[in-house]
This record gives C-alpha cells, sequence and structure tokens, in this order.
C-alpha cells in the first residue's frame, strides 16, 4: 500500500509563522511535524509516500530527500497553482497503482493504528473510509452521522445544537479505493471534503466512518499547533520526546546557577539560559536559542536560535526562528512572531499579537 501526504496549503491561519517554513514543516518538540506523520506510517509496514505539493515545496525535498534516511521511497509531485485536497489526489494519479491507498492530510498529530484501519477497510468493502475524531462542539463541524454498522449515512454542515446526531467529525485521513480518481478530471480544483464524498454518498458507494476516540489534534492555528508541541509533553500521547523526569536537555546546553525551570520542559541542542531565568513548562526553546538574565519564558514555544534580552516575560506565545528580543520585552497569550524578526526594548506585544 502507498501513503498520499497533502501537504500543498498555504497555512494561512498559522502565519507569519508559514512565510518561514510550510504547515507541515512546522517543528514539534524539535522535530518537523511531518517526520512524525512518516514514522507513523512507516510503522505499519508502508514504505511509499507520495508528498502531494505546492506551497514552498524544496523545504519538503530538502529536509526527506529520497526517503532512505527513513527507509522508505518518496515521490514529490508539485501543483502549478492549488488544486484543493481531492485535485491534489487527482495530480498524484500517476503513482496509485489498482491497491486502495491511504491520504494523510498534513497538519494532524495522531498516533492512529493504520493497520486496523486498513483492516477495517477492507474488512467492510468500503469504497471510502473516513476516520473520524469526537469533538465536545459539533456545531462548528460538519458532522458525520453513521448507521449501527458504521456505514456512512449524512454529513451535516456546522448543525443546529437541535439537529445534532453525531459529534464525530473528519479526521483527516482516508482509505480510498482507486475508482475515487475516475470522479475527477486533471488539473481541476476540487474538494475531497465538500464535493467528492457527498457525491459518492448521494450515488450510494458504500463508505464506512472508522472512529478514533484517542489523541488527535490539527495544528492548524496557533492555539492548536501551541497546545500540540505542549499536549506531547504533558504525556497526553503515547511518545516522549526524550523527557527523563519532565525535562528535555539537549547537547551542549549551558543554564546558570538561580535559573528555575519549572517541568514539563523541552530544551534543544546548545541552548544557553542566563542567571536568574524562570522556564515554566510546559515550554519549549528549540535548539541554539539564549535567554537572557532574568527573562521569563512561560508555556511558550521558541523556534531555533532565537534571542531573548534581558527582563523579558514571555507568555504562551510562538516566536519564530532567529528572533532577537531586546531586553524588557513583553509577549502576551498566542501573539505569534514570524521568523527573522527583531523587538527593540521595551516593547510590549499585546495577547493574539501578530509581527
Ligand atoms: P489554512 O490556509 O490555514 O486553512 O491552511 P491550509 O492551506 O493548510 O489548508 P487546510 O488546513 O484546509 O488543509 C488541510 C491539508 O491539506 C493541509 O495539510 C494542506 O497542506 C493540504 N492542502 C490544502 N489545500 C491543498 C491543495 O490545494 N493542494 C495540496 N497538495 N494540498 C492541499
Amino acid at each position: 500500500m502507498k501513503a498520499v501526504v497533502l501537504v500543498g496549503g498555504e497555512g494561512t491561519r498559522l502565519r507569519p509563522l508559514t512565510y518561514d517554513l510550510p504547515k507541515p514543516m512546522v517543528p514539534i518538540c524539535g522535530k518537523p511535524f511531518a517526520q512524525y506523520q512518516m514514522e507513523l506510517i512507516k510503522k505499519h509496514g508502508i514504505n511509499e509516500v507520495i508528498f502531494s505539493l505546492g506551497y514552498k515545496w524544496n523545504s519538503f525535498e530538502d529536509y526527506f530527500k529520497e526517503g532512505s534516511n527513513l527507509g522508505m521511497k518518496i515521490h514529490y509531485v508539485v501543483e502549478e497553482s492549488p488544486l484543493g485536497t481531492a485535485g491534489a489526489i487527482k495530480n498524484v494519479e500517476d503513482y496509485i497503482d489498482n491497491d486502495a491507498f491511504l491520504v494523510f492530510n498534513g497538519d494532524i498529530l495522531s498516533e492512529m493504528d493504520l493497520t486496523d484501519i486498513i483492516n477495517f477497510h477492507k474488512q467492510k468493502k468500503s469504497k471510502s473510509t473516513i476516520v473520524l475524531t469526537p469533538v465536545d462542539n459539533p456545531c462548528i463541524y460538519g458532522v458525520v452521522e453513521l448507521d449501527e454498522n458504521q456505514r456512512i449515512e449524512m454529513f451535516t454542515e456546522k448543525p443546529k445544537p437541535e439537529d445534532v446526531r453525531s459529534n464525530q467529525i473528519n479526521a483527516g485521513l482516508y482509505v480510498l479505493e482507486p475508482e475515487i480518481l475516475n470522479r475527477m478530471e486533471r488539473g481541476v480544483n476540487y474538494s475531497i471534503e465538500r464535493q467528492i464524498f457527498p457525491a459518492m454518498l448521494e450515488e450510494g458507494e458504500p463508505m464506512y466512518g472508522y472512529k478514533y476516540p484517542d489523541y488527535w489534534m490539527d495544528i492548524g492555528n496557533p492555539f492548536k499547533y501551541l497546545s500540540a508541541n505542549q499536549d506531547m509533553l504533558l504525556g497526553k500521547m503515547k511518545h516522549n520526546p526524550g523527557l527523563v523526569n519532565g525535562i528535555h536537555k539537549g547537547k551542549n546546553v549551558t543554564i546558570a546557577d538561580g535559573v528555575t525551570l519549572e517541568k514539563p520542559v523541552w530544551i534543544g541542542d546548545d541552548v544557553i539560559i542566563k542567571e536568574g531565568a524562570k522556564i515554566i513548562g510546559p515550554a519549549v526553546i528549540n535548539k541554539g536559542c539564549k535567554i537572557g538574565e532574568s527573562t521569563t519564558v512561560e508555556k511558550a514555544l521558541l523556534w531555533e536560535n532565537t534571542e531573548l534580552g534581558s527582563g523579558c516575560s514571555l507568555n504562551s506565545c510562538l516566536v519564530g526562528r532567529g528572533c532577537k528580543v531586546g531586553d524588557g520585552v513583553s509577549i502576551g497569550e498566542l501573539a505569534v512572531i514570524g521568523s527573522g524578526v527583531t523587538i527593540e526594548d521595551g516593547t510590549c506585544i499585546e495577547s493574539g499579537g501578530k509581527v
């Protein structure tokens, strides 16, 4: 079996971080997000992956190359203009054979049992299997209703509270039979969620929903992306990103006397933390960062090689790579600072601000 990973979107909700890196390449505890997906795919015995690319596609090829580091074969198919989530699948048709194939949205973090999902698809003789995840507030999503055999009966877009009959939404992972490709013309933009699946249902094709109750997060906006990093530190996933007693300390890390580390904290290689600084977890400080004297970093995420001056206060914010933050700067909750930004001494960036 082969897996197609859709990674061509511009990731507009994660801007300005995605001006520097495409969303699937943003780091989670020191590793590009897409690498977790590749490791999951590999773990379930799938060795051939097709990346369906567009925006900043070189970042993927520069990092994964032909895939041999992971023991996989990777193909890169680049769109001239965005083809949507289904047009992008049609565009990789040359790599699909007569077998069913997996499709991943390139922004979902989970530890799904792909083997069980594929077996379910085969047992049910399904044409399209959609993995489903439960949500607390179905009214803001497109929900999927199933019958007692888990066959899909209906898709309902943003149901009113009185009409809610399911809390299951599309989790962005599908098993598809290759005939689905016959429903599309090459080079045309199609949405799998809004066009192709509803049309299949209308025509009575057997489609099934696989309910996945465990950890699932789409990293599409700053809150969710920060949460994905923090959840990994808080042990909400099985994967441990190298924490020992709640702390990961990379190689060549320098921590001065009088620094407070409140776990869980993830610190990459070559980080320097100066006197009196406080790192309050769950926080992630990527490789090469410098934290100035008496600076507090609380529940925040710093990408590589960012330098914070002294007496700064960062709270639940996201800071890109290579930033230079002056002395006495404060950055509020869910503020997002793009890569390479310089912030003058004493600046206050309000909650939700974008720089
Ligand atoms: P936003 O702009 O913030 O909505 O993010 P996005 O562009 O990533 O869109 P969305 O979250 O809806 O996309 C879900 C997944 O499909 C992501 O992994 C995208 O990279 C991918 N994707 C979305 N549109 C396209 C497309 O036109 N072509 C390809 N190849 N992938 C796409």
